[in-house]
């Protein structure tokens, strides 16, 4: 199905959360040994939550927290491995940058995981600067696009 047919919202039934959360530890955590838990942090009240859901199915979730009055930061984007690569990723993108000029922040910053530079440069992000090695093996680069 072209991209163009999915629809990106907000999960907010508690089972919609549960199944968000665990495509999120299943492509972000799980892979590198990392404890059940270990997909959410203390901000996941205060941020704006996405996904795609087809047929009782998660293929695809991104988070947007707020980092100041300026600028929004994009967290746990994740596609399901059997969807990758169909434009699911950009979707996500596109409605949580939407969501953040809604809020007044025209300024989005991101820490990529190295093997997801060439999808947020293809989404219009710049690198700024080597930044994290997550659990020593996952090197993280800041990332940063200004919002018309
Ligand atoms: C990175 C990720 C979120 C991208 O989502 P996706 O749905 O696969 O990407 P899309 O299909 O929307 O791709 C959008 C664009 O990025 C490009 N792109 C995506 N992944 C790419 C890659 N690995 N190499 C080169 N280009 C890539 C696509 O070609 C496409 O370009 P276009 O718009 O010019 O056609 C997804 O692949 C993923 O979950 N990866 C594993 C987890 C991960 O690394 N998450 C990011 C943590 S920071």
């Amino acid at each position: 199905m072209p991209s163009s047919n999915y629809r990106v919202s907000q999960p907010t039934s508690s089972s919609d959360l549960e199944l968000y959360y665990a495509l999120r530890y299943e492509v972000l955590r799980k892979p590198w040994g990392q404890p059940l838990g270990s997909e959410k942090d203390k901000d996941e009240e205060t941020s704006i939550h996405a996904f795609v859901k087809e047929n009782e199915r998660v293929l695809a979730v991104g988070r947007l927290q707020f980092t100041n009055e300026n600028t929004s930061q994009v967290r746990f984007m994740a596609v399901d491995p059997g969807q990758q690569g169909k434009g699911l990723g950009k979707l996500i993108m596109e409605f949580l940058e939407e969501r953040s000029k809604e809020n007044g922040r025209n300024k989005v910053i991101l820490h990529a995981r190295e093997n997801a530079l060439k999808f947020y440069e293809s989404c219009g992000y710049r690198i700024v600067e080597k930044s994290h090695l997550l659990w020593g093996q996952v090197q993280h680069w800041l990332m940063e696009k200004d919002l018309k």
